[in-house]
């Protein structure tokens, strides 16, 4: 069934108003649209919790630099709300940018330190663009849960502190990342790679796969182990590395020895098209 769309805070409010007055607990999934398997294994998650389930699909300015791809962003209304009504949502709020940043919006989210590395270090003020739009719209939805993918593993990591820091009441859920068969993490963005490109692509997830054997193997050196892993990644054909990092799971701050839960995180430019990734080492 397509799931309706509405477009104003006021019918999204009256929407999941009537089912908060019959004590039937939502479940939410931010997106930006241009949906695939990844976000429908969300939505289909966020379904197995709560009978109600709302999806979000907007594009959110503030967490584009200015030399990024906003304006070039896919947008595909019709094709998400198919892919919504499948994996089994029952509202999408989809507003306009005028909706949520009125004139004279002036407050944002100051995320410290988590967003300073890896993804935020290429991309000043990313995450506190995510952090914003993604509190502003669990206060729109006022979900019990709301699901992320463990393919933005830093934006997972931040949302997790942000709701724990503000106290905000959503139980952050982080599912796995979900991979086509040759191992290409899914992302809007892969269409825009051209067919070498995307034969090239691949190599990214073998690269983190390498590194994860190496480190069950016994390397508990983080240098090593990133040095392996730009040698994979830059071997490439038309591949940029942006970074490669071993990184402390909860801190994201780089570790020397891998002593602690550890994750591999990548951001690599494969012709322009910029692909993250990451792996876990250990539990
Ligand atoms: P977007 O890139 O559309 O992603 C929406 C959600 O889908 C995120 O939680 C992301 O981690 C998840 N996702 C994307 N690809 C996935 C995959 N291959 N497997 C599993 N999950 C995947 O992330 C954003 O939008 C925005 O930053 C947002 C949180 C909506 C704030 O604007």
């Amino acid at each position: 069934m397509l799931p309706p769309v509405v477009t104003t805070i006021a019918e999204v409010r009256a929407a999941v108003g009537a089912a908060r007055a019959a004590r039937q607990p939502i479940s939410f999934v931010p997106t930006m649209g241009a949906l695939h398997e990844g976000h429908a294994a969300l939505v289909r998650a966020a379904k197995a919790r709560t009978a109600v389930v709302v999806v979000s699909v907007f594009v959110n300015p503030t967490q584009f630099g200015p030399k990024e791809d906003f304006a070039k962003y896919p947008r595909t209304l019709d094709a998400d709300r198919a892919l919504c009504g499948d994996a089994g949502a029952s509202l999408i709020f989809a507003p306009s940018v005028a909706e949520m940043y009125p004139e004279n919006s002036f407050t944002s989210v100051e995320v410290g330190t988590l967003g300073d590395h890896l993804c935020g270090a290429a991309r000043p003020g990313h995450f506190r663009g995510v952090c914003t739009v993604v509190l502003k719209l669990f206060n729109i939805v006022g979900p019990a849960v709301a699901h992320f993918g463990a393919k933005d593993f830093q934006q997972a990591r931040i949302i997790g502190q942000m709701v724990r820091d503000l106290n905000v009441p959503v139980d952050v859920r982080v599912e796995p990342t979900v991979r086509e068969p040759d191992g290409l993490a899914l992302s809007s963005r892969n269409r825009s790679l051209s067919s070498t490109e995307r034969a090239a692509a691949p190599a990214i997830y073998r690269a983190l796969r390498a590194v994860r054997a190496r480190a069950l193997a016994g390397e508990v050196d983080a240098a090593r182990l990133e040095g392996a892993l730009h040698a994979e990644l830059s071997a490439i054909p038309g591949a940029r590395i942006d970074y490669a990092r071993v990184v402390d799971a909860e801190t994201l701050q780089p570790r020397a020895r891998l002593d602690r839960p550890a994750v591999v995180a990548v951001a690599v430019f494969v012709g322009t098209t910029r692909l993250i990734d990451n792996i876990r080492l250990a539990d």
